[in-house]
């Protein structure tokens, strides 16, 4: 092997087919790539297949696919992580979490085949060095930060560790581009760029309203109408969920220790409470159920 040829991804693997690992594996079979996906029981696939497949009929009425029965075809969605042996490429979208995250990489770097094969990491804030370092091919981990609505977003954050080599950063971006991706580089920092910027965002707008500077609507309308962005930073809060919210900023806040991370005290109260945006009905607005 030159240095310009490297082994194509071809068999691509997903585990957990919550929110974003069913799109993942939707935008990857959408891409024509024979796609693998691991759910936690046979249960959890089935919910999972339901949920790519009403998705792509979605998709299909819309006009955006021509057949979702064509895209079905080139996914199996399964509850045995042994499936994902021949893959050139697994993406890890399963819960957030650093014990049961790497326990999984541990299995994947047992049961992954190829020494090509490149383990990636969809999380939002876990270290990828923390998933790497349990692997005997540190050089063959990244991270791969999709966006919700996977399908829609076109952003991908490709996030190499220290020791993640050049190729692998290389096939991955090829990759995220074969998808109609876009991808940015970042490195292992806690928020990669659009989280580290958009969350102090997010609080400051907190800390805005909680001090009675202005209402709710006030804040979001001037972000909306005076910089033109889609939404205000509340309303974005209520669709991000308010506890999720809090989550990166905690670990943005154990990151880095600036005050600007700090989960202002409102946002903790309303998490308590179970105020958490859209999913709940509540958060800074209301919403109908
Ligand atoms: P989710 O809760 O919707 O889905 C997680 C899925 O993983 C569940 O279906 C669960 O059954 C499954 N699962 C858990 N443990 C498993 C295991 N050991 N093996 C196989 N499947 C397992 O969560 P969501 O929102 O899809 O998040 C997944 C990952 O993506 C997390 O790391 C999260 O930080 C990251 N992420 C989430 C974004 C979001 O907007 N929700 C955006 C970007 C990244």
């Amino acid at each position: 092997m030159n240095d310009h040829t490297h082994p194509q991804v071809r068999r691509v693997g997903v585990v957990g087919c919550g929110l974003m690992g069913a799109g993942i594996a939707e935008v990857a079979a959408r891409s024509s790539y024979d796609v693998v996906v691991v759910e936690s029981s046979p249960e959890r696939a089935d919910a999972g297949r339901s949920r790519i497949t009403a998705s792509l009929q979605r998709a299909e009425a819309k006009g955006k696919i021509d057949s979702a029965a064509d895209v079905l075809d080139r996914i199996r969605v399964t509850s045995d992580l042994e499936d994902l042996a021949d893959r050139d490429l697994v993406v890890e979208a399963i819960v957030e979490d650093e014990e049961t995250k790497t326990a999984l990489f541990r299995d994947l770097d047992r049961i992954v085949t190829s020494p090509d094969a490149i383990l990636a990491s969809n999380t939002s804030s876990i270290p990828i060095m923390k998933l790497a370092v349990v692997t005997s091919r540190p050089t063959h981990v990244l991270g791969i930060h999709f966006f919700n609505p996977v399908p829609v977003l076109k952003l991908v954050e490709l996030v190499p560790s220290l020791l993640t080599d050049d190729e692998t950063t290389q096939r991955s971006r090829e990759f995220a581009t074969s998808l109609g991706k876009d991808p940015i580089l970042c490195q292992d920092r806690a928020g990669f760029v659009v989280n580290a910027l958009l969350i102090p965002f997010v609080l400051s707008a907190i800390r805005m309203f909680e001090s009675g500077f202005a209402t709710a609507e006030d804040i979001d309308r001037g972000l909306v109408l005076g910089a033109a962005h889609p939404q205000g930073p509340l309303a974005l809060a209520d669709l991000i969920g308010l506890d999720t919210t809090k989550a990166v900023a905690e670990s943005l806040y154990e990151e880095f220790k600036e005050q600007l991370y700090a989960p202002p005290p409102l946002l903790a109260r309303m998490v308590e409470a179970g105020l958490l945006g859209r999913k709940t009905g509540r958060g800074f607005y209301t919403y109908d159920k």
